[in-house]
């Protein structure tokens, strides 16, 4: 039986057209999709004209565990009875301890851990950020092209793509140091970056003066570009070497996206601090800075905080996110996902000269669209006009990558294998069309 008993009916919404949103929102904030959300139920939406949609954009790869959740809901409502908000520096509630508890359980660093809980990615990383230079005294981060850590100006200073989310709005802090991430595709190897690293820290920086090194495992933003175990290993030793503190950005690899709870399961590496965001909250605003206990514990006295982080709400949902996992065997089904999703996309890869390359851990997957195997040559005309496609029968995807020419899938861990196999289906089909 589903778990999803709600039916849907679509209310319409008289007076509200695209035209209302330019006249009242800045033009760089205007949406992508031409009509307004109505509904969303799991995996799909229906917009306002009452068009379905299989949502594998999913809130920007923030609904792991789909749109409206039962056992989010539940938890939500349940909070709801009670009260919305506490500033939890001031009065504590028992939800946000609880999911705090949860994740220093659960994320896979083997010391002692303790949990930081904000609103946001980029507040998370500005947190980490934070924490990593208080807690070594130390000053220079080093970050990667093609990395995206956020809006704010440090979470933008450490953004390693310069169009759009940079273009304008420098200087950006001088303590930030970019060095390539390794993309095996376009002939950047591992072995490349490690040396550049090394050369980095030798002969551009003093490494004794180096804070942190924040890198995501799979970039997202930056084309869907996994790095390899071995990679991160060697990242970790250099580290370690230096006395340099190791942060993963897993605000997008979080949750259940590679086929394992964290990223870091996935590759067997340990940071010494993590920043989670997107689906920890169900769809709900909630971020975490996770890191060993005596890093985190480093700060005086109220030298962290947020009004709004760790919301009674937010964690309500989270905790909500966490019953799924494990009373729904989600990372069961993200395999199960996994599998379809890797035959049919390398089946396309086959069968199309202008997909370049498939790849990412678990269901993050991306394809690169190029104008040819041969020539390599990044297409975003073609990655959008597939998109467009796409989303004419029924398949939301949006696009990433420096060049804009990798189609993304970020739909929910949760969505029926019978509507992954339809959105390959769209897929194909919108290839073959285009
Ligand atoms: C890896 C990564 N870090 C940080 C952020 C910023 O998160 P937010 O938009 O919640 O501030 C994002 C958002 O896409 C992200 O993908």
């Amino acid at each position: 039986m589903s778990i999803y008993p709600i039916s849907v009916t679509v209310k319409s919404m008289p007076g509200q057209n695209m035209s209302t949103i330019k006249k009242n929102v800045p033009a760089a904030w205007y949406p992508t999709m031409d009509s307004f959300i109505a509904k969303g139920k799991n995996a799909e939406i229906w917009d306002k004209n009452n068009n379905r949609y299989l949502d594998f954009v999913g809130g920007y790869a923030v609904l792991n565990t789909g749109h409206l959740n039962p056992r989010v809901v539940q938890r939500v409502k349940k909070q709801l009875n009670d009260y919305s908000h506490s500033c939890f520096a001031f009065a504590p509630h028992e939800n946000a301890v609880e999911l705090c508890e949860e994740i220093n359980k659960r994320y896979p660093i083997k010391k002692k851990t303790k949990t930081f809980l904000v609103n946001s990615g980029a507040e998370a990383v500005e947190n980490a950020i934070k924490i990593a230079r208080y807690a070594t005294g130390k000053e220079k981060i080093i970050a990667f092209k093609g990395g995206f850590h956020g809006r704010t100006y440090l979470a933008m200073g450490l953004t390693g793509k310069e169009k759009p989310y940079k273009e304008g709005f420098g200087p950006f802090p001088k303590f930030i140091t970019h060095v390539d991430y390794p993309y095996h595709y376009r002939d950047i190897s591992d072995e490349k970056v490690l040396k550049q690293i090394e050369n980095t820290l030798l002969k551009k920086l003093d490494p004794n003066n180096v804070a942190a090194i924040v890198i995501e495992i799979q970039l997202g933003e930056g084309g869907y570009i996994p790095a390899t175990e071995k990679f991160l290993k060697q990242l970790r030793k250099v580290a370690e070497q230096h006395n340099i503190l190791l942060i993963f950005d897993e605000v997008q690899t979080g949750f259940g996206r590679t086929g394992e709870m964290f990223g870091a399961n996935k590759i067997n590496v340990q940071p010494d601090m993590v920043t989670l965001a997107k689906g920890i909250g169900g769809g709900f605003p909630l971020a975490a800075v996770v890191g060993k206990a005596e890093i985190m514990d480093s700060v005086h006295d109220a030298g962290i905080g947020s009004t709004f982080g760790a919301s009674p709400i937010s964690c309500a949902a989270a905790l909500g996110v966490l019953d799924v996992f494990d009373k729904d065997s989600l990372l069961e089904k993200v395999n199960k996902q996994t599998k379809i999703m890797e035959k049919s996309l390398g089946n396309i890869k086959e069968n199309f000269d202008f997909v370049g390359d498939v790849r990412g851990y678990g269901i993050m997957k991306g394809v690169e669209i190029v104008e040819s195997k041969d020539n390599k040559i990044p297409s975003k005309d073609l990655a959008m006009r597939i998109i467009n496609n796409s989303k004419k029968n029924g398949l939301l995807l949006v696009n990433c990558g420096k060049e804009g020419n990798v189609i993304r899938f970020m739909g929910p861990l949760t969505t029926p294998l019978t509507q992954i196999r339809e959105a390959m289906e769209i897929f194909n089909q919108a290839l073959e069309k285009v």
